[in-house]
């Protein structure tokens, strides 16, 4: 699954919450598994994942232990991770890969339109490599991808006009997210291969991402 939208709209957020989600029973929603966390913007919170697994009922201090945080220096580090994340995966029971951003190493990395057709291509095989891990291990990849609004987004459908083209077709569902009011998003999910469209509102609070209050 890709979460995409502008700063601030909750993709870490959301990455955060399902880091936690994912360790709940199964009668809870969860997977009763850990997380390997890739981060490739150095924007993990580990207080925040103690805020939300408390709120979740959880022991923090094991939530947090269950989140395996690693930080992506450059394209080639991310790529690499993944790679060689099989044995991992298994020793320690990951249910839930995240890469918190999977595009901003191979933006920064591969600028302008000379780059286009290496980064795609590089891009590519780092997400196959993500689905294939998520088809061997029977575990969920959540990735993140940091989109602009573009004066394009005016003449049609902003979900197609900004960041589609980057990460393409490989995920499984792209969720977009905007900005509402306050702390609320608004999050639609679009190019779903087994569900159906529609949008539902949500809010960042203390506890975690919650459904809004009014
Ligand atoms: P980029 O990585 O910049 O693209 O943004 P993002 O989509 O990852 O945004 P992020 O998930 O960081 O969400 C930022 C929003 O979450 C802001 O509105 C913050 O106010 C809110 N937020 C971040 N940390 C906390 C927290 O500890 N408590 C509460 N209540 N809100 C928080
Ligand atoms: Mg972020």
């Amino acid at each position: 699954t890709e979460f995409f939208g502008e700063f601030g709209t909750g993709k870490s957020q959301l990455a955060f919450q399902l880091s936690v989600n994912v360790q709940l029973p199964p009668e809870k929603g969860g997977l009763q598994g850990t997380t390997l966390f890739i981060d490739t913007e150095g924007t993990f919170v580990p207080t925040r994942i103690r805020s939300m697994a408390e709120a979740q009922g959880l022991n923090p201090e094991n939530a947090l232990q269950n989140v395996y945080w690693i930080r992506a220096i450059n394209s080639d580090h991310q790529i690499a991770i993944v790679e060689g994340a099989k044995d991992f995966v298994q020793k320690h029971g990951v249910r839930l890969i995240v890469v918190d951003s999977v595009t901003s190493l191979f933006r920064s990395e591969y600028p302008g339109r000379e780059n286009l057709a290496s980064r795609q291509q590089k891009l590519n095989l780092h997400l196959h490599s993500l689905l294939r891990l998520a088809e061997i291990y029977n575990l969920a990849v959540v990735v993140t991808n940091q989109v602009m609004a573009t004066p394009d987004m005016f003449y049609g459908d902003p979900t197609r006009a900004v960041g589609g083209n980057i990460i393409g077709h490989t995920p499984n569902n792209r969720v977009y997210l905007r900005k509402s009011k306050g702390q609320k998003r608004i999050a639609r999910l679009v190019d779903s291969s087994y569900l159906e469209p529609g949008e539902v509102v949500f809010e960042i609070t203390t506890q975690g991402i919650r459904d809004p209050q009014e």
